[in-house]
């Protein structure tokens, strides 16, 4: 059977990594996780201490040296040697990253990583702009979303399971923040590609969306 291309994009929150990871892990594909590529150099800029402006960013970018590795099914993310699998899930991270993902300097060197990383085929790949601008030849393109009172919720829990003590009107406006970000942007904004399928999760469990996944890919294959 031939190995497919398949873009799931979204907002925050929708559930975009859980279910691409199970998809992948059913279908014996590679997952790509590009926000934790993105959330890799917000990390560094709070590390380094370094502003999240264009030039300071296009600086980080140009030395980028961010690995994805999979161990046991879960991604593992360093930065130049350093394991940050964790330490880029933090708040403080999730508050940064929109600001950084907006420096088109920032985001030509991710493009050209991913776009290598999917060559072989084989793989689901998650984030803003995978279905329209990184792969636009998926063959196939998902565009998950929910309510923000449900994303807020999720990542709630979330949170709260890793001892976080977090107000959820406050994550929902967080989550808010970041979304309008991400589509106001210049460059790459979030939108569903023309092509792409567009699932609400609101009220749908993981396995159902997962399930919808794997039926598109027997029809395509
Ligand atoms: O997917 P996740 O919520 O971890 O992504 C974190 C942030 O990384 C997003 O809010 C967005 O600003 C940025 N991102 C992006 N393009 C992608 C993936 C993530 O701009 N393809």
């Amino acid at each position: 059977m031939k190995p497919l291309i398949i873009a799931i994009d979204g907002p925050a929150g929708a559930g975009k990594s859980t279910v691409a990871k199970l998809a992948a892990q059913k279908l014996n594909y590679t997952y790509i996780d590009t926000g934790a590529m993105y959330r890799a150099v917000a990390w560094q800029a709070l590390h380094e201490g370094v502003e999240p402006n264009n030039r300071e960013i296009a600086g980080l970018a140009r030395k980028l040296d961010v690995k994805l590795s999979y161990v046991d099914g879960k991604t593992k993310v360093a930065v130049a040697g350093q394991d940050i699998t964790e330490a880029i899930r933090t708040p403080e991270v999730s508050r940064l990253v929109a600001k950084v993902a907006q420096v088109p300097e920032l985001r030509d060197v991710m493009l050209k990583l991913q776009r290598e990383m999917a060559s072989q085929g084989g793989v689901v790949m998650d984030g803003r702009d995978i279905g329209t601008h990184v792969l636009p030849n998926a063959d196939i393109k998902i565009f998950l979303t929910a309510s923000i009172a449900e994303r807020a919720k999720r990542r709630w829990r979330e949170l709260t399971d890793k001892g976080y003590t977090i107000v959820l009107a406050e994550l929902e406006n967080e989550i808010a923040c970041r979304d309008k970000e991400d589509c106001e942007r210049e460059v790459a904004p979030l939108i569903a590609a023309a092509d792409a399928i567009q699932v609400d999760t609101t009220h749908l469990s993981i396995d159902d969306t997962v399930e919808k996944i794997l039926n598109l890919c027997k029809e395509r294959q």
